[in-house]
Protein backbone atom coordinates (compact mmCIF):
# COMPACT_ATOMS: atom_id res chain seq x y z
CA UNK A 1 0.00 0.00 0.00
CA UNK A 2 2.51 2.17 1.16
CA UNK A 3 4.95 1.11 -2.35
CA UNK A 4 1.53 2.62 -4.39
CA UNK A 5 1.14 5.54 -2.46
CA UNK A 6 4.89 6.88 -3.12
CA UNK A 7 4.55 5.37 -6.32
CA UNK A 8 1.29 7.54 -7.14
CA UNK A 9 3.05 10.48 -5.89
CA UNK A 10 6.40 10.23 -8.24
CA UNK A 11 3.97 10.29 -10.71
CA UNK A 12 2.39 12.69 -9.86
CA UNK A 13 5.89 15.10 -9.23
CA UNK A 14 7.08 14.28 -12.52
CA UNK A 15 3.74 15.01 -14.71
CA UNK A 16 3.88 18.64 -12.44
CA UNK A 17 7.27 18.50 -13.38
CA UNK A 18 6.64 17.97 -17.04
CA UNK A 19 4.17 20.35 -17.32
CA UNK A 20 6.01 23.04 -15.79
CA UNK A 21 8.97 23.03 -17.68
CA UNK A 22 7.04 22.99 -21.08
CA UNK A 23 7.24 25.64 -23.36
CA UNK A 24 4.30 26.96 -25.69
CA UNK A 25 4.32 27.32 -29.48
CA UNK A 26 4.38 31.01 -29.01
CA UNK A 27 7.97 31.10 -26.70
CA UNK A 28 9.34 28.71 -28.56
CA UNK A 29 8.59 30.62 -31.54
CA UNK A 30 10.15 33.92 -30.21
CA UNK A 31 13.29 31.97 -29.55
CA UNK A 32 14.07 30.71 -32.57
CA UNK A 33 13.00 33.48 -34.42
CA UNK A 34 15.49 35.82 -32.66
CA UNK A 35 18.12 33.33 -33.17
CA UNK A 36 17.40 33.59 -36.95
CA UNK A 37 17.26 36.84 -37.31
CA UNK A 38 20.84 36.94 -35.02
CA UNK A 39 22.34 34.85 -37.77
CA UNK A 40 20.72 37.83 -40.46
CA UNK A 41 18.12 35.28 -41.87
CA UNK A 42 15.64 37.62 -43.79
CA UNK A 43 12.52 35.06 -43.79
CA UNK A 44 13.38 34.54 -39.85
CA UNK A 45 10.02 34.46 -38.73
CA UNK A 46 7.96 32.32 -41.25
CA UNK A 47 11.19 29.83 -41.46
CA UNK A 48 10.87 28.73 -37.10
CA UNK A 49 7.10 28.46 -37.84
CA UNK A 50 7.84 26.57 -40.65
CA UNK A 51 10.50 24.20 -38.56
CA UNK A 52 8.31 24.06 -35.45
CA UNK A 53 4.97 22.99 -37.71
CA UNK A 54 6.93 20.35 -39.07
CA UNK A 55 8.28 18.99 -35.51
CA UNK A 56 4.69 19.09 -34.73
CA UNK A 57 2.61 17.74 -37.63
CA UNK A 58 0.70 20.50 -37.71
CA UNK A 59 -0.44 22.98 -40.42
CA UNK A 60 1.41 26.64 -40.24
CA UNK A 61 -2.35 27.77 -39.59
CA UNK A 62 -2.77 25.42 -36.78
CA UNK A 63 0.39 26.69 -35.39
CA UNK A 64 -0.59 30.05 -35.40
CA UNK A 65 -4.08 29.60 -34.45
CA UNK A 66 -2.68 27.91 -31.22
CA UNK A 67 -0.09 30.18 -29.64
CA UNK A 68 -0.41 28.64 -26.08
CA UNK A 69 -0.44 24.91 -27.15
CA UNK A 70 2.57 23.65 -24.73
CA UNK A 71 5.57 21.20 -26.46
CA UNK A 72 7.18 18.99 -25.08
CA UNK A 73 10.94 19.30 -23.97
CA UNK A 74 11.18 16.42 -26.74
CA UNK A 75 10.04 18.46 -29.57
CA UNK A 76 11.68 21.88 -28.20
CA UNK A 77 14.85 20.46 -28.28
CA UNK A 78 14.10 18.89 -31.99
CA UNK A 79 13.32 22.30 -32.74
CA UNK A 80 16.40 23.76 -31.80
CA UNK A 81 17.83 21.47 -33.81
CA UNK A 82 16.47 22.01 -36.88
CA UNK A 83 17.46 26.10 -35.98
CA UNK A 84 20.97 25.33 -35.56
CA UNK A 85 21.09 23.29 -39.09
CA UNK A 86 19.29 25.97 -40.83
CA UNK A 87 21.83 28.88 -39.56
CA UNK A 88 24.50 26.62 -40.97
CA UNK A 89 22.94 26.92 -44.48
CA UNK A 90 20.35 23.63 -44.47
CA UNK A 91 17.12 25.19 -46.04
CA UNK A 92 13.84 24.66 -44.66
CA UNK A 93 12.67 22.78 -47.36
CA UNK A 94 15.86 20.27 -46.94
CA UNK A 95 15.11 19.93 -42.67
CA UNK A 96 11.55 19.65 -43.32
CA UNK A 97 11.98 17.04 -47.07
CA UNK A 98 9.18 19.12 -48.46
CA UNK A 99 8.77 21.94 -50.59
CA UNK A 100 5.32 22.88 -52.15
CA UNK A 101 5.95 24.35 -55.84
CA UNK A 102 2.93 24.91 -58.39
CA UNK A 103 1.01 24.34 -55.32
CA UNK A 104 2.07 20.56 -55.21
CA UNK A 105 4.21 19.29 -51.90
CA UNK A 106 7.14 18.04 -53.26
CA UNK A 107 9.43 15.18 -51.30
CA UNK A 108 12.91 16.89 -51.43
CA UNK A 109 16.75 15.91 -49.52
CA UNK A 110 20.30 17.00 -50.04
CA UNK A 111 20.27 15.17 -53.33
CA UNK A 112 18.41 17.53 -55.59
CA UNK A 113 17.77 20.96 -56.15
CA UNK A 114 15.32 22.37 -54.07
CA UNK A 115 12.57 23.84 -56.30
CA UNK A 116 12.36 27.35 -57.13
CA UNK A 117 10.01 29.60 -57.56
CA UNK A 118 11.57 31.15 -60.88
CA UNK A 119 11.09 27.59 -61.80
CA UNK A 120 7.18 27.85 -61.80
CA UNK A 121 7.47 30.27 -64.97
CA UNK A 122 9.19 27.39 -67.36
CA UNK A 123 5.96 25.49 -66.36
CA UNK A 124 3.67 28.51 -66.78
CA UNK A 125 5.25 29.04 -70.28
CA UNK A 126 4.66 25.35 -71.44
CA UNK A 127 1.08 25.51 -69.70
CA UNK A 128 0.66 28.28 -71.68
CA UNK A 129 1.95 26.98 -75.19
CA UNK A 130 -0.91 24.24 -74.69
CA UNK A 131 -3.54 26.85 -74.20
CA UNK A 132 -3.50 25.82 -70.37
CA UNK A 133 -3.25 28.88 -68.61
CA UNK A 134 -1.44 28.62 -65.43
CA UNK A 135 -2.01 29.30 -61.44
CA UNK A 136 1.38 32.16 -61.30
CA UNK A 137 -0.27 34.72 -63.59
CA UNK A 138 0.81 34.10 -67.40
CA UNK A 139 -1.91 34.79 -69.80
CA UNK A 140 -0.86 32.30 -72.69
CA UNK A 141 -2.52 32.76 -75.66
CA UNK A 142 -5.43 30.28 -75.79
CA UNK A 143 -4.57 27.99 -78.51
CA UNK A 144 -6.20 24.70 -77.01
CA UNK A 145 -8.70 23.62 -74.80
CA UNK A 146 -8.07 23.61 -71.65
CA UNK A 147 -10.69 20.22 -70.49
CA UNK A 148 -8.72 17.14 -70.77
CA UNK A 149 -11.96 15.47 -72.11
CA UNK A 150 -12.48 17.43 -74.90
CA UNK A 151 -11.94 15.94 -78.07
CA UNK A 152 -9.74 18.16 -79.40
CA UNK A 153 -7.49 18.32 -76.01
CA UNK A 154 -4.10 18.12 -77.20
CA UNK A 155 -3.71 14.24 -76.30
CA UNK A 156 -0.63 13.14 -78.47
CA UNK A 157 2.03 15.77 -77.08
CA UNK A 158 5.56 14.13 -76.09
CA UNK A 159 7.27 15.90 -73.55
CA UNK A 160 11.20 15.43 -73.13
CA UNK A 161 13.17 17.59 -70.02
CA UNK A 162 16.42 17.18 -69.18
CA UNK A 163 17.67 18.15 -66.01
CA UNK A 164 15.03 16.21 -63.92
CA UNK A 165 16.52 16.56 -60.60
CA UNK A 166 13.18 16.15 -57.91
CA UNK A 167 11.18 15.66 -60.65
CA UNK A 168 8.94 18.65 -60.09
CA UNK A 169 8.69 20.18 -63.66
CA UNK A 170 7.41 16.54 -64.95
CA UNK A 171 5.72 15.75 -62.50
CA UNK A 172 3.82 18.94 -62.55
CA UNK A 173 2.85 19.20 -66.19
CA UNK A 174 1.75 15.60 -66.03
CA UNK A 175 -0.50 16.57 -63.39
CA UNK A 176 -2.10 19.16 -66.00
CA UNK A 177 -1.95 17.83 -69.11
CA UNK A 178 -2.85 14.13 -68.06
CA UNK A 179 -2.23 12.99 -71.65
CA UNK A 180 0.88 13.45 -72.62
CA UNK A 181 3.82 11.34 -72.79
CA UNK A 182 6.65 12.41 -70.83
CA UNK A 183 10.35 11.48 -70.26
CA UNK A 184 12.59 12.95 -67.69
CA UNK A 185 15.90 12.51 -67.57
CA UNK A 186 18.97 13.10 -64.88
CA UNK A 187 22.74 12.10 -64.81
CA UNK A 188 22.16 11.92 -60.95
CA UNK A 189 21.13 8.49 -59.73
CA UNK A 190 20.34 10.03 -56.58
CA UNK A 191 18.22 12.68 -57.79
CA UNK A 192 16.47 10.05 -59.90
CA UNK A 193 15.54 8.39 -56.43
CA UNK A 194 13.70 11.64 -55.33
CA UNK A 195 12.19 12.00 -58.37
CA UNK A 196 10.28 8.33 -58.80
CA UNK A 197 9.63 8.66 -55.40
CA UNK A 198 7.70 11.74 -55.92
CA UNK A 199 5.67 10.25 -58.75
CA UNK A 200 4.84 7.11 -56.22
CA UNK A 201 3.38 9.30 -53.77
CA UNK A 202 1.93 12.00 -56.15
CA UNK A 203 0.20 8.64 -58.38
CA UNK A 204 1.28 10.01 -61.38
CA UNK A 205 1.51 7.43 -64.23
CA UNK A 206 2.35 9.40 -67.80
CA UNK A 207 6.30 10.46 -66.70
CA UNK A 208 9.01 7.80 -67.23
CA UNK A 209 12.29 8.59 -65.41
CA UNK A 210 15.70 7.25 -67.10
CA UNK A 211 19.16 8.29 -66.22
CA UNK A 212 20.90 10.34 -68.68
CA UNK A 213 24.06 12.39 -69.70
CA UNK A 214 21.84 15.20 -71.41
CA UNK A 215 21.06 13.54 -74.45
CA UNK A 216 23.43 10.81 -74.82
CA UNK A 217 20.80 7.93 -74.80
CA UNK A 218 19.72 8.77 -77.39
CA UNK A 219 23.20 9.91 -79.34
CA UNK A 220 25.27 6.98 -78.71
CA UNK A 221 22.86 4.35 -79.36
CA UNK A 222 22.58 2.87 -82.88
CA UNK A 223 18.73 3.10 -82.51
CA UNK A 224 17.18 5.67 -80.29
CA UNK A 225 17.51 3.78 -76.44
CA UNK A 226 14.33 4.71 -75.48
CA UNK A 227 11.54 5.17 -78.88
CA UNK A 228 10.52 9.29 -78.36
CA UNK A 229 9.79 11.65 -80.42
CA UNK A 230 9.41 15.07 -78.61
CA UNK A 231 7.14 18.25 -78.98
CA UNK A 232 8.65 19.84 -76.51
CA UNK A 233 12.19 19.70 -74.66
CA UNK A 234 12.46 21.37 -71.28
CA UNK A 235 15.57 22.16 -68.98
CA UNK A 236 16.24 23.57 -66.40
CA UNK A 237 20.04 22.79 -66.06
CA UNK A 238 22.95 23.88 -63.91
CA UNK A 239 23.86 27.34 -64.90
CA UNK A 240 26.05 29.29 -62.19
CA UNK A 241 29.18 30.40 -62.66
CA UNK A 242 31.93 29.53 -59.90
CA UNK A 243 31.67 32.96 -58.63
CA UNK A 244 28.10 32.48 -58.07
CA UNK A 245 28.89 28.86 -56.35
CA UNK A 246 29.95 30.39 -53.55
CA UNK A 247 26.55 32.46 -52.09
CA UNK A 248 26.12 30.65 -49.09
CA UNK A 249 22.53 30.33 -48.74
CA UNK A 250 23.14 27.34 -51.81
CA UNK A 251 26.01 25.86 -50.10
CA UNK A 252 24.18 23.07 -48.82
CA UNK A 253 22.52 21.82 -52.52
CA UNK A 254 24.58 19.41 -55.06
CA UNK A 255 26.76 21.12 -56.80
CA UNK A 256 25.75 19.10 -60.07
CA UNK A 257 22.64 20.75 -59.59
CA UNK A 258 24.08 24.34 -59.71
CA UNK A 259 27.85 24.29 -61.48
CA UNK A 260 26.97 25.49 -65.42
CA UNK A 261 30.75 25.56 -66.11
CA UNK A 262 33.19 28.17 -66.60
CA UNK A 263 30.24 31.42 -67.64
CA UNK A 264 27.52 29.11 -66.77
CA UNK A 265 26.13 28.20 -70.02
CA UNK A 266 28.10 24.83 -71.31
CA UNK A 267 25.94 22.23 -69.98
CA UNK A 268 23.53 24.24 -72.23
CA UNK A 269 25.67 24.65 -75.29
CA UNK A 270 26.41 21.05 -75.22
CA UNK A 271 22.89 20.34 -75.38
CA UNK A 272 22.05 22.92 -78.09
CA UNK A 273 24.71 21.07 -80.13
CA UNK A 274 23.12 17.69 -79.19
CA UNK A 275 19.49 18.58 -80.10
CA UNK A 276 21.13 20.60 -83.47
CA UNK A 277 22.81 16.45 -83.95
CA UNK A 278 19.67 14.42 -83.16
CA UNK A 279 16.69 16.45 -84.47
CA UNK A 280 17.53 19.07 -87.07
CA UNK A 281 18.57 16.12 -89.46
CA UNK A 282 14.74 15.30 -88.58
CA UNK A 283 12.64 18.79 -90.05
CA UNK A 284 11.06 17.81 -87.40
CA UNK A 285 8.84 21.14 -84.77
CA UNK A 286 9.89 20.91 -81.89
CA UNK A 287 9.66 23.91 -79.25
CA UNK A 288 11.66 24.11 -76.42
CA UNK A 289 12.49 25.72 -73.30
CA UNK A 290 15.43 26.77 -70.89
CA UNK A 291 15.57 28.34 -67.86
CA UNK A 292 18.03 31.14 -67.74
CA UNK A 293 20.09 33.16 -65.34
CA UNK A 294 18.75 37.09 -66.80
CA UNK A 295 22.32 38.04 -67.09
CA UNK A 296 22.92 35.20 -69.91
CA UNK A 297 20.10 36.21 -72.30
CA UNK A 298 22.46 37.51 -74.80
CA UNK A 299 24.91 34.80 -74.57
CA UNK A 300 22.01 32.12 -74.66
CA UNK A 301 20.73 33.84 -77.32
CA UNK A 302 24.45 33.84 -79.42
CA UNK A 303 24.94 29.67 -78.49
CA UNK A 304 21.02 29.25 -80.23
CA UNK A 305 21.90 31.08 -83.52
CA UNK A 306 25.68 29.77 -83.74
CA UNK A 307 23.95 25.99 -82.98
CA UNK A 308 20.63 26.48 -84.55
CA UNK A 309 20.44 29.46 -86.82
CA UNK A 310 17.34 29.17 -88.47
CA UNK A 311 15.63 28.99 -84.85
CA UNK A 312 12.55 31.39 -83.49
CA UNK A 313 14.01 32.55 -80.31
CA UNK A 314 12.15 34.61 -78.07
CA UNK A 315 12.86 35.33 -74.16
CA UNK A 316 10.00 35.07 -71.74
CA UNK A 317 10.12 37.32 -68.73
CA UNK A 318 9.63 36.23 -64.85
CA UNK A 319 7.45 38.18 -62.36
CA UNK A 320 10.37 40.75 -61.43
CA UNK A 321 10.34 41.48 -65.43
CA UNK A 322 13.54 39.83 -65.95
CA UNK A 323 15.05 37.18 -68.86
CA UNK A 324 13.83 33.96 -67.09
CA UNK A 325 13.41 31.30 -69.81
CA UNK A 326 14.18 31.06 -73.23
CA UNK A 327 11.63 29.94 -75.94
CA UNK A 328 13.03 27.92 -79.44
CA UNK A 329 11.14 27.08 -82.24
CA UNK A 330 12.92 25.00 -84.46
C1 LIG B 1 19.09 23.19 -61.75
S1 LIG B 1 18.71 21.50 -61.38
C2 LIG B 1 17.02 21.46 -61.91
C3 LIG B 1 16.19 20.42 -61.22
C4 LIG B 1 14.69 20.52 -61.50
N1 LIG B 1 14.40 20.35 -62.91
C5 LIG B 1 14.15 21.84 -61.02
O1 LIG B 1 13.84 22.68 -61.87
O2 LIG B 1 14.02 22.04 -59.80
C6 LIG B 1 19.60 20.71 -62.65
C7 LIG B 1 19.50 19.20 -62.72
O3 LIG B 1 20.27 18.79 -63.85
C8 LIG B 1 20.97 17.61 -63.54
N2 LIG B 1 22.14 17.52 -64.43
C9 LIG B 1 23.36 18.09 -64.28
N3 LIG B 1 24.16 17.76 -65.30
C10 LIG B 1 23.44 16.96 -66.12
C11 LIG B 1 23.72 16.28 -67.33
N4 LIG B 1 24.91 16.36 -67.91
N5 LIG B 1 22.75 15.52 -67.89
C12 LIG B 1 21.53 15.42 -67.29
N6 LIG B 1 21.21 16.03 -66.14
C13 LIG B 1 22.14 16.80 -65.56
C14 LIG B 1 21.32 17.74 -62.07
O4 LIG B 1 21.54 16.47 -61.49
C15 LIG B 1 20.08 18.45 -61.53
O5 LIG B 1 19.14 17.53 -61.05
Amino acid sequence: MLKLYYYINICLLYTIYIFMSMISISKALKYGEKDLIDKKIDSAKLDAELLLANILGFKQEKLLANPEHPISNIQYSSFKKLINKHKQGYSVATLTSCKEFYGIDFYVNKDVLIPRPETEILVENVLGLVGLVGVVGFIGKITCPTDPNDPTYPTNLNILEIGTGSGCVALTLAKYMPKAKILALDVSKKALKVAKKNKRRLKIENVKFKKSDLLSEFKNSRYRRWVFEPDIIIANLPYLTKKELKEPSISKEPKLALYGGKEGLELYEKLLKEIKQIYKKENRNIVIFLEINPSQSKKITELIKNNLPKAKIELKKDLAQKDRVVKIEI
